[in-house]
């Protein structure tokens, strides 16, 4: 039935969202046990208690009843490969073998823009089922891969951030562009796919050891020259990756110098991994305002190392959670932070339940400079939400009859959870995944 008011719509269950990090304020979080999230014109107008809110909506405004499950805003994956989708899982001792083995042939591929597109479809439908609305992706070094992984994004109406893979040494003659080449074509693509919907771009370099320093010269000169894109790379991921880069540029005092020194690190700039910084390291983050991308089964996986999430607050770094697939093993941001979980735990450090959903939510947001836009349910922002639902599963209801406190709930759902626990997706106010079963 439309109304005179079928703009507006709402949904009615728990609602959970962050308005701060719960690792250094009290009370970060918004709770509301039986909530209304109120949209409008694809965009978040209210979010509170149903008991206030349900009177304030116009006659006749649908409301989707989600009691009992828990309305978030959707999961933000801040660094995830959609050229590996068709090799994840695949084994191989290290960083180093596994990308010259399987990820090199892997993308490929990419130069076929059909291949591409058909891609990108199934690996933003597998984003969808597990409740990833907005994902920070890497293309391959061919300029069409973006515009087929771009076209497929915005037909479905989703924010998402990408970039062409810039890389002009140290790979096969395939996938491998030039500095001129490369700069050129990112500036044509930042011409047609930055801001253009809710597409937004990142520059590339896929990572030091594959760029030529003239490359990397014009890439720090795009990141000044276009201070709102993004810019992703991987830094300090594995040891062996560490050495290389000590021998290919003497000169930088560390990893991370390396793209400090080419004018890399800023608001904006996300860097894979950060697994073997240093204090120095850590401070330049933090003074640049670049963000981490923490990416726990893709460590454990490839036997990269283990983040050190305390070191990292001490520093006030910004965090996020990434799953970095195919290097990373799962979708699923609930299975992303399962292994944060223990990561921290090895570290002899302690991330709460609220504290992942935080990084998986509002603090990604932060990290992207995206606060306003994405990860949160403050009026104004994009209703891009997810329906989590804390009785999946048969032993997921069982726990779920025993929690006796909020965390408890979505500790669990972290620790058991995957794609059977998202019963829906929606993305601008639009529902764009439901879950079958259950
Ligand atoms: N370092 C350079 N390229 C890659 C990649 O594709 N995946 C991971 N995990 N690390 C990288
Ligand atoms: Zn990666």
């Amino acid at each position: 039935m439309q109304t005179a008011h079928s703009s507006v719509q709402a949904y009615r269950g728990g609602l959970l969202y962050f308005h701060a990090d719960p690792a250094f304020i009290e009370h970060a979080h918004a709770w509301h046990e039986d909530g209304l999230l109120v949209v409008a014109d694809g965009k978040v107008q209210a979010a509170g208690d149903y008991a206030t809110l349900f009177p304030t909506l116009p006659p006749g405004t649908p409301v989707q009843d989600y009691r009992g499950k828990i309305i978030s805003p959707g999961f933000i994956d801040s660094h995830i490969h959609y050229p590996q989708t068709d090799m994840i899982a695949s084994p191989s001792p290290g960083l180093l073998p596994w990308l010259q083995e399987y990820t090199f042939p892997t993308e490929r591929a990419f130069q076929d823009p059909q291949h591409a597109g058909q891609v990108a479809e199934f690996f933003l439908d597998e984003l969808l089922r597990v409740g990833t609305t907005t994902a920070m992706v890497y293309c391959t070094v061919h300029p069409q891969s973006v515009d087929a992984f771009f076209q497929a994004s915005e037909a479905r109406g989703l924010r998402m951030i990408a970039g062409k893979v810039l890389m002009d040494r140290n790979g096969p003659d395939f996938l491998q562009d030039t500095a001129e080449s490369g700069a050129r074509d990112t500036e044509d693509l930042i011409r047609r796919w930055h801001n253009h919907g809710r597409s937004l771009y990142a520059i590339t370099p896929r990572f030091a050891p594959t760029s030529t320093e003239e490359q990397m010269a014009l890439t720090g000169e795009l990141a000044r020259a276009w201070p709102d894109t993004f810019l992703q790379t991987h830094v300090s991921e594995n040891e062996e990756e560490c050495r290389w880069v000590k021998q290919l540029y003497p000169q930088a005092r560390s990893y991370l110098d390396v793209y400090d020194r080419y004018g890399m690190m800023r608001p904006r700039a996300v860097f894979g991994h950060c697994i073997w910084l240093d204090e120095r390291d850590r401070e330049r983050m933090r003074e640049t305002q670049s963000a981490a991308a923490v990416c726990p089964t893709s460590n454990l996986f490839l036997g990269s190392g283990l983040f050190d999430f305390e070191q990292a607050d001490k520093a006030r770094m910004l965090l996020s959670l990434a799953t970095d697939v195919g290097g990373g093993t799962s979708f699923s941001m609930l299975q992303t932070m399962n292994e944060a979980y223990k990561v921290a735990r090895l570290k002899g450090s302690y991330l709460p339940a609220m504290r992942m959903f935080y990084l998986a939510t509002l603090g990604a947001a932060r990290s992207l400079h995206l606060e306003g836009t994405v990860g949160s349910f403050a009026a104004g922002n994009e209703a891009d939400f997810i329906v989590l639902d804390p009785q999946a599963t048969p032993l997921l209801a069982r726990r779920a009859a025993h929690c006796n406190s909020l965390e408890e709930q979505l500790f669990a759902l972290a620790l058991l959870g995957d794609d059977r626990a998202i019963a829906a997706t929606y993305s601008g106010g639009k529902l764009v995944h439901a879950r079958t079963q259950g």
